[in-house]
């Protein structure tokens, strides 16, 4: 159980810490632990960087980054402000330069006897993933690792590789001299509040568990749809696509959790078991079943309205002859007794017209249709697990229209998390921070689930390498995405949900 004695006296290096990541996410998610009063009384982040400076401009910047990533605590809680920045410092280091990592174990050093603390680290990997290795290896070789005066544990970004070898090669190399206890991979997915909350609907309640099989499920469609295109990170989008992006990663793990079997307790090995069980029952596509069971797209430019929305290709950092796809919709199965034969959908895309991330279960049909000719067509039974925006649950079912006759119309049934608690949500690096502090991986993929997922997606990058005939279909921003989706439906009736934000 989580609590707030649990979470010792600590330091959080951050490696790239005047990076994007650190600016809008984990120095925000830290104050705000800070506000929360989450954070032990020693406490310290040091961020490290190629730039030269020195802890007081560090925290002018520190500073700038939370008015404008967390403008509104920064303006709640001006004193907090001032005392947390307290707690910031910084060191140049160049993550290639070995000597530099003697510099670190020596500022360290200096700041265990300032703190008067115990040296348990977190190392966040903030930086730009071809760079862990030499990270990991540079943190060996000054003793970093040790964990002689306290414990170190490593935060590492996804991708988590960039294929199923070179995955385990990084794994290899962080296992060097680190224990699998001490890897923390982060899916930020996983930290979402309703990704959680999943699996609280599921195995809490006695009335969903029931009809979440293939007896009653026809069909389930994951979507992450973002309105958004690259935006500045074109250079590092173009090397990784909607594919390494977001479907090894974010969205498998989503469907690992919807589809897992309950786990006999709640703890981090026997969840993080049944998830595991779940990616390696994915049904492999094999490189002759890509054309018919992905669908791969990339945004063009558009015009709406009198303004021009800009093509992926003509994106920064993007090659102008990229074929790298910002679009992709999948069909899979997963073969075990629970879901044998049910569709799996998966689609994600940028520039799309809503940003949403749902989850929906498609239920049968009622086994005898008494309304069916009195309405024109006939929906299925929804359950919708809106992960983002208006986080909560909705059952949309078919109810009668008041009045002569028997028409049906579909309801919806919806509970929003918001109307929970009045407090807002924690952003999933707040939780997944604390997680770390207190040593709980429950929420950060293990090595054998980011495996197997790779296992799963890298036959389908290969058949796109290597066939030039499975073709790249370009959409319109703004639409979603290629109509030729809709053809991974098994017939021609059933389409893509188009929800709304
Ligand atoms: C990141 C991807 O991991 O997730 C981004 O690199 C994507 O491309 C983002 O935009 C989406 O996260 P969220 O929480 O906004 O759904």
């Amino acid at each position: 159980m989580f609590s707030k004695k649990n979470i010792e006296d600590h330091f959080i290096v951050i490696f790239g810490s005047n990076g994007d990541l650190s600016k809008r996410k984990l120095l925000p998610a830290l104050f705000q632990l800070y506000i929360d009063d989450f954070l032990p009384k020693k406490f310290a982040i040091l961020g490290t960087g190629s730039m030269e400076k020195d802890d007081n401009i560090n925290r002018e910047d520190v500073k700038s980054a939370l008015s404008e990533f967390s403008a509104k605590n920064s303006n709640k809680y001006p004193e907090k402000l001032e005392e947390f920045l307290n707690k910031v410092y910084y060191k140049k280091v160049q993550n290639k330069n070995e000597e530099d990592f003697e510099g670190l174990k020596n500022h360290l050093d200096k700041l265990t006897e300032k703190l008067d603390v115990k040296q348990n680290i977190i190392y966040y990997f903030s930086i730009p993933p071809f760079l862990y290795e030499t990270v990991a290896d540079n943190l060996v070789k000054h003793g970093l690792n040790l964990e002689t005066d306290g414990w170190k544990r490593v935060i590492v970004e996804k991708p988590f590789g960039y294929s199923y070898a070179t995955a385990i090669e990084l794994d290899n190399k962080l296992h060097e001299g680190f224990d699998e206890s001490q890897i923390y991979r982060i899916d930020h997915y996983l930290g979402k509040e309703t990704v959680q909350n999943i699996m609280v609907t599921r195995f809490y309640n006695g009335f969903f568990e029931p009809i979440w099989n293939r007896k009653y499920v026809d069909r389930v469609e994951i979507t992450a749809s973002e309105k958004i295109g690259v935006g500045d990170r074109g250079g590092y989008y173009d090397t990784s696509g909607a594919m390494r992006d977001m479907v090894q990663n974010h969205l498998l793990q989503v469907l690992a959790v919807v589809a897992m079997e309950p786990p006999v307790i709640f703890d981090s090995d026997s969840i993080r078991n049944e998830t595991v069980k779940v990616l390696q029952a994915l049904r492999p596509i094999k490189s002759s079943d890509v054309p018919n069971q992905v669908v791969r797209g990339q945004y063009i430019a558009t015009k709406v309205g009198d303004n021009i929305m800009q093509g992926y290709r003509q994106e920064n950092g993007v090659s102008p002859i990229s074929k790298t796809e910002t679009f992709v919709a999948i069909k899979t199965y997963i073969d075990n007794w629970r879901w044998g034969d049910v569709p799996f959908y998966i689609r994600t895309g940028k520039q799309l017209p809503a940003r949403v991330t749902e989850v929906v279960i498609h239920l049968k049909h009622a086994p005898h249709q008494l309304f069916k000719q009195l309405c024109l067509t006939q929906p299925n039974n929804m359950i919708i697990l809106r992960i983002h925006p208006d986080a909560g649950i909705a059952i949309d079912f078919g109810m009668k229209i008041p009045g002569a006759g028997y028409k049906v119309q579909n309801v919806d049934m919806s509970f929003k998390y918001a109307d929970l608690i009045e407090t807002k949500i924690p952003e999933a690096y707040e939780r997944l921070l604390l997680d770390c502090m207190v040593g709980d991986s429950t929420l950060y993929a293990r090595a054998d689930a980011v495996k197997t997922s790779w296992k799963f997606i890298d036959p389908i990058i290969q058949a796109w390498e290597n066939d030039n005939n499975i073709p790249l279909f370009f959409y319109e921003c703004n639409t979603w995405g290629p109509k030729e989706a809709d053809n991974l439906f098994e017939d021609k009736y059933t389409t893509w949900r188009e929800p709304e934000e």
